[in-house]
Parts: C-alpha cells; sequence; structure tokens
C-alpha cells in the first residue's frame, strides 16, 4: 500500500512549550489511522500540521507526497477536515453551507444526500446558530464530504455526540474506508478507536509511546488474558495447587491468568472433578482503553518520579 503520509523528526514548538517532539509515523492509503492521547498531548497540534495550518519547527512531514506547508493550496483540494472546535457563519443553514463549500471547491454538491449521511437532513433549512453541538459536528462532517477528498482529517468527530449519533458517524467512517479513502482520526473514546482503526499511535507529552495495530498494541503492553470463575471460596486455592498458574481473589471471585487457551479447559476440569460448586465464568482481556491508561498511568509516574528526583 502506497504511504499517503509520512512524518519523519516533526518538532513543533509554541515559544517555550514542545507541543510535538520528534514524532515519526506513516499511514497507508486507505487506512483509518487514530491518534491517541491525552489532553495536551499534541494531537491537534500534529494535525494542523499535516493540514498546512501550522509550520513544523524541525522535521519533515509529507501529504499526498506535498509539502503541507509550501503545497498547502495543492493540498486542500484534496483533503477534507474537520477542525476539533468546529464552527461556522451563525446564520447560515447546514444547506447553505454545502452549497457554499461546494462552490468554493468549483463542484457541484447533493447537499440533502450529504445530510442525510449523516443523520442531519432534518435540520437543513435551520440556521447554524440553533444547532445542537452534535449537530454542528454532523455539520463539519458533511462539508468534508463535500469534495470527495483522498484524505479526512477528524480531530474528536464525535464528542460531545449522543451514543446513537456516535454510531452514525462510526457508518460514515466505515463507508468512508470501504471507499479506499484514509481517515486520519483523534478520539478519546478508545473503543472507537479499536472499532474503526486499523493502525493507532498512542502520543503523551508530544511523543509516541505505543504505535501498531490495535490488536498488536494490546498484545505487547496489556497484560495476561484471565479466566474469572465464581462460585465456592476453595476455588482459588483449588485452581493454585492444580494448575500451577498465578491466581488472585478479586471480589470473591477467582482470577486466573492463562498462558494458552487450554489452560481454560484445565481449570473447569479440575473444577468440575473437585465436586466443589461454582456459578459462573467468564474470559477478560484488556481492552485498547485499559492498555491506554495503563501506558498514561505509568509514563505520568516516571516523568513525575523524574521531576522529583531532578
Ligand atoms: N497556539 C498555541 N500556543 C501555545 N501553546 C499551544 C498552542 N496550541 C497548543 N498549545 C500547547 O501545545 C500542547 C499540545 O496541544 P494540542 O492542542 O496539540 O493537544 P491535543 O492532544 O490536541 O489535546 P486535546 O485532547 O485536549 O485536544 C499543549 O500543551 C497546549 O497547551
Ligand atoms: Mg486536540
Amino acid at each position: 500500500m502506497p504511504k499517503v503520509i509520512e512524518v519523519d523528526g516533526l518538532v513543533k514548538e509554541y515559544g517555550a512549550v514542545t507541543a510535538v517532539d520528534r514524532i515519526r509515523f506513516s499511514v497507508d492509503e486507505g487506512q483509518v489511522f487514530a491518534f491517541l492521547g491525552p489532553n495536551g498531548a499534541g494531537k491537534t497540534t500534529t494535525v494542523e500540521v499535516l493540514e498546512g495550518l501550522r509550520e513544523a519547527t524541525k522535521g519533515t512531514v509529507s501529504v499526498l507526497g506535498l509539502d503541507p506547508w509550501t503545497d498547502g493550496r495543492e493540498l486542500h483540494r484534496q483533503i477534507g477536515v474537520i477542525p476539533q472546535d468546529f464552527r461556522f457563519f451563525e446564520k447560515i443553514t447546514p444547506r447553505e453551507a454545502i452549497e457554499y463549500y461546494a462552490a468554493l471547491f468549483d463542484r457541484k454538491a447533493d447537499a440533502m444526500g450529504l445530510l442525510r449521511q449523516v443523520g442531519l437532513d432534518d435540520k437543513a433549512n435551520a440556521r447554524f446558530d440553533t444547532l445542537s453541538g452534535g449537530q454542528k459536528q454532523k455539520l463539519g462532517l458533511s462539508l468534508a464530504l463535500v469534495n470527495d477528498p483522498k484524505i479526512y482529517f477528524l480531530d474528536e468527530p464525535t464528542t460531545g455526540l449522543d451514543p446513537q449519533a456516535r454510531r452514525s458517524i462510526w457508518e460514515v467512517i466505515k463507508t468512508l474506508k470501504a471507499a479506499h479513502r484514509t481517515v486520519f482520526l483523534t478520539t478519546h473514546y478508545l473503543e472507537e478507536a479499536e472499532l474503526l482503526a486499523d493502525q493507532v499511535a498512542i502520543i503523551h507529552h508530544g511523543r509516541i509511546i505505543a504505535e501498531g495495530t490495535p490488536a498488536s498494541i494490546i498484545r505487547e503492553h496489556g497484560r495476561p488474558q484471565r479466566l474469572v470463575v465464581e462460585g465456592s471460596p476453595g476455588l482459588p486455592e483449588l485452581l493454585r495447587t492444580s494448575l500451577k498458574l498465578p491466581v488472585r481473589v478479586d471480589a470473591g471471585r477467582a482470577v486466573v491468568e492463562i498462558r494458552e487457551r487450554k489452560d481454560i479447559v484445565q481449570a473447569m476440569v479440575a473444577i468440575e472433578q473437585s465436586g466443589l460448586p461454582w456459578s459462573g465464568f467468564a474470559t477478560e482481556s484488556d481492552t485498547l482503553e485499559d492498555v491506554f491508561v495503563s501506558l498514561v498511568g505509568r509514563m505520568d509516574d516516571g516523568v513525575l518520579k523524574s521531576e522529583g528526583s531532578a
């Protein structure tokens, strides 16, 4: 797959603040790439450099083979953008906004079709300043669709949306992916990234601290899979002696760290043979959110410690 975004050694400083600190990553054509990180990590700064809205302090950035800062005019014809804090003229309606954008790009747009796609057709003729936060976000997405771009930069497109509206945005993102468009997504909803993203990078204090597919990040940084059994208080001891695997007790349940799938079967056989009563079992795996919280937490501990000892 050709690479449509390539970033190497990117640094962005705002005066004394280093918002992005020597990051390197690339995005393949047709991928959904999720760029994750806590507040202030450097996500929007990176997105704005990729969009050609901010000049990099150092490093090289290529988007569709163009330098976003010097070839911005050409690039802007080929990308679609929803800024994190999407605003528009107060008195314009969604239908007019789409027609306005279409005129800017010298294109014909099916305004109602685009609004239907994002679930905003019922507000086609409402003034922008009367739209709810979520409806404004949806309008932002519909505007990004107008010029049928090759890459979509969506900076927190689902923040503040109700669960149904979020799902409708996910559907739009899946449709874009099916049409081989590339989506660069930032979000604080980790399950959204896990569901949609082919590749993920986690940025923290301007540095990338993990990257890969959601599954590979979980495998690399997550805890082992667990078998959780509820039932007799004798279960933990039985499992400890029969399986020789680490077992702990959590809220009265026995939690066994498993290495391979057959450990699950062995555990359940041992329980059945012992005659001890059990009422239910489940397996637990870390989610991307578990891994994110633990990675960022560990980094913060490390940062605080090193700052404290300095
Ligand atoms: N225009 C600016 N001038 C000075 N500092 C800035 C500017 N924009 C961002 N920063 C700082 O750069 C750092 C990164 O900000 P950025 O907006 O890129 O974070 P983010 O990851 O998008 O966060 P969020 O999840 O809150 O949107 C922060 O410390 C922020 O205070
Ligand atoms: Mg941001």
